[in-house]
């Protein structure tokens, strides 16, 4: 098959696919140069990063199947795939943990000012009386959004001693008793936001959660509230947010996901000392990517059969 790879992928992988099928590789190519090569292909392998739009699948009449290496479908035009009957194959679990374990790496940083303590040090300031933080343990840790990804963040939070709320967009009692079981007790949005002491999101970007956290939603939480996005930078409202932390109606934020991302986008929170930024590396293990790699694998051979 002729396959076309636009986004990083295990490399193990790619060499793999070589094996047997005709692969180019064009790794955070712009969509001018993704239109170009897409022309005679059968699959495209992306992640989150380039615009999969309409324009650019027209290009390739032959383009039989869609591999997502990893969850969002923000960056992909559904509705032309839904029309045009591609077949989609999202690999969505492998992620789920790394991302997780990524918003405890921000929350940590967050409650322990280890951006702070390090800045300092390196300058000479041995600042050990004032950097205070604060446990994890015993407080809540509010999630919005218990998919695959929140929900593992909320199992780890009980690990910490957290207490895990979170909300969805479709509760039902199947749901809150599924979440029971792993610890985390369904609630609606309000309590969440007025709760919280970190609050994780964790939603896809859609119409209806894009901006969800602006300033209706600051002005509801607690001063002494982290926020951590892990999800997709268009849900928080960066403007607002902004305000918030300058106004001391929010205590940090940590922020893996941003409105602008790529070289050269610098986050209009880049200057404020209680904000963690990461540059959408939630899902970037090696041991994720291997997985992840392992599974363009099946699906391609799996293809290729059929
Ligand atoms: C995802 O949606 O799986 C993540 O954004 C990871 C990625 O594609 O880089």
């Amino acid at each position: 098959m002729k396959i076309l790879i636009v986004s990083p992928v295990s490399m193990h992988a790619v060499e793999r696919l070589r094996e047997d099928h005709d692969v180019i590789c064009a790794f955070n190519a712009p969509n001018d140069e993704i239109m170009e090569k897409i022309v005679d292909r059968d699959v495209l392998v992306f992640r989150s990063g380039p615009d999969i739009n309409a324009e650019v699948m027209k290009r390739a009449p032959s383009l039989r199947l869609l591999i997502r290496a990893g969850s969002g479908i923000d960056n992909l035009d559904v509705d032309y795939v839904r029309e045009h009957d591609i077949p989609l194959r999202r690999i969505e679990g492998p992620g789920a943990r790394a991302v997780a374990e990524l918003g405890f790496a921000l929350m940590l940083a967050l409650a322990r000012r280890i951006r702070t303590a390090d800045q300092t040090l390196r300058q000479g300031k041995w600042a050990k009386h004032e950097l205070t933080g604060y446990l994890l343990a015993n407080k809540t840790l509010g999630i919005f959004g218990c998919g695959n990804i929140g929900s593992q963040v909320g199992e780890l939070g009980v690990a910490w001693g957290m207490k895990a709320i979170g909300c969805v967009e479709h509760p039902s009692e199947q749901r809150a008793s599924a979440l029971a079981e792993r610890g985390i007790r369904l609630t609606d949005s309000e309590e969440v936001l007025a709760t919280s002491d970190f609050l994780s999101l964790n939603l896809p970007l859609s119409d209806s959660t894009r901006n969800l956290i602006g300033k209706q939603a600051f002005e509801r939480m607690k001063p002494s509230a982290f926020l951590v996005n892990l999800a997709r930078g268009g849900i928080v409202d960066e403007q607002a947010l902004l305000s918030a932390l300058n106004d001391n109606k929010l205590a940090g934020a940590g922020l893996d996901v941003h409105a602008a991302e790529g070289d050269g986008k610098v986050s209009p929170l880049a200057g404020l000392e209680n904000v963690i930024l990461t540059p959408h590396i939630g899902a970037g293990t090696v041991d994720t990517q291997y997985q992840i790699g392992e599974q363009i694998l099946e699906i391609v051979a799996e293809f290729a059969q059929a």
